[in-house]
């Protein structure tokens, strides 16, 4: 048997802190060893939100032993690591530092190479970590901060064909859920309510519904459940509430999804059609059997990734590290955090006021 490569993972560009070692079977099929994450959840709900200072703190107090976790989880020791991938950007700088920091030293350290991850690209790939896929594919990346669809063509070679021009999908559930009195992150929550509400009780808007391709806003949405979350009188109103902003959600999503196998398609003649949702808001599970019936609709093979790896973690991070290793994409230890690292550099920028279609 031929010796596989073993791969360190680091993440800590918001608020989840997680490491994790990734190998490949024979078929070149990834393999978790271990897969730690330690979220900050009780350490940011007071506020409503991640505090950076509060989060750069925590990722510094606990990532000696999050790593150490996960290599005694692994079963291996440190020596048989052969290379350490941390996530560079995008993120909050002063908590990406500490897991690049960490990477590049224990990488010296150890004298084996540092690759540096562009979290989305971790998003990007993590269905990789339980299917087959090939490229090319059609990509919905859906997280608390990024909404965007892109085609894939291959690892570091993305076209981005739509992109909210305000508030990413996550930032709009967790709105939503704190205007109804639900602690930081509400997006799961605001799911489980809906299920008690009436979906048909509120008619909420969808911005840019019929025109902008598949270019998405929220926006709007949050402005109007806050005027209707003014008379709020018992639970129900809570749970019509949710049910309506879940499924407005859902329209939305289905129809711009709609647009974008079109824009894909123009892209991507001859080629298989598969759609791939990721990030934090691809565990909805009712988003999930939505664009499920859509991709049904239009003969397209779906891939989402297991519940527990569409929110941040290191497993998807290294897996990145593991390709880029295989391709010998090794960056320096000088290489800098970066706050902002879009997939598509050529994509213009889109939000702010003033857009129009
Ligand atoms: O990908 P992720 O863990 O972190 C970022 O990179 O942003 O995404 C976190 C976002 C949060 O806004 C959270 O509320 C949302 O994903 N989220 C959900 C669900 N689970 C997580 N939103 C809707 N329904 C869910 N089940
Ligand atoms: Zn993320």
């Amino acid at each position: 048997m031929s010796k596989k490569p073993v791969i360190l993972g680091i993440e800590s560009s918001c608020d989840e802190t997680a490491a994790s070692i990734v190998t490949e079977n024979e078929q070149g099929i990834p393999v978790i060893l271990s897969n730690i994450v330690s979220s900050q959840v009780e350490v940011h709900k007071e506020f409503g939100g991640v505090v950076p200072e509060l989060a750069a703190r925590a990722h510094i107090d606990k990532i000696d032993w999050i790593v150490q976790k996960a290599i005694d989880d692994s079963g291996l020791k440190s020596e048989e690591i052969n290379a350490v991938a941390s996530t560079a950007g995008p993120g909050l700088i002063v908590c990406l530092s500490v897991g690049l920091s960490f990477g590049k030293s224990f990488a010296s350290a150890m004298n084996i190479p540092f690759i540096s991850v562009n979290h989305l690209e971790g998003h990007a790939l993590s269905p990789k970590l339980n299917s087959k896929l090939n490229y090319p594919y059609l990509l919905l990346l859906i997280s608390g901060g990024h909404t965007q669809y892109l085609s894939v063509k291959e690892i570091g070679v993305y076209k981005r064909l739509g992109t909210t021009i305000d508030d990413a999908l996550g930032e709009a559930f967790d709105k939503t859920a704190k205007l109804l009195g639900i602690e930081f992150p509400g997006g799961p929550q605001i799911e489980k309510l809906a299920i008690k509400g009436d979906p048909n009780k509120y008619q909420l808007p969808k911005p840019i519904f019929n025109k902008g391709g598949c270019n998405l806003s929220f926006a709007g949405l949050k402005t109007a459940v806050l005027k209707i979350s003014k008379n709020i009188k018992n639970e129900q109103d809570k749970y019509d509430i949710a049910a309506s902003f879940q499924k407005t959600i859902e329209d939305i999503l289905y129809k711009k999804t709609k647009n974008a196998f079109n824009e894909y398609e123009k892209i991507n003649k001859f080629t298989n059609k598969v759609f791939v949702v990721a990030g934090g808001v691809a565990a909805n599970k009712k988003i999930r059997s939505s664009l499920i019936g859509l991709c049904d609709e239009n003969n397209y093979k779906y891939i989402f990734p297991p519940i527990d790896l569409c929110g941040d973690n290191a497993a998807m991070i290294a897996m990145v590290g593991l390709e880029k290793y295989k391709k010998k994409k090794i960056d320096g230890l000088d290489y800098p955090a970066k706050p902002r690292w879009s997939l598509d550099e050529s994509a213009a920028f889109l939000k702010g006021s003033g857009i129009k279609y």
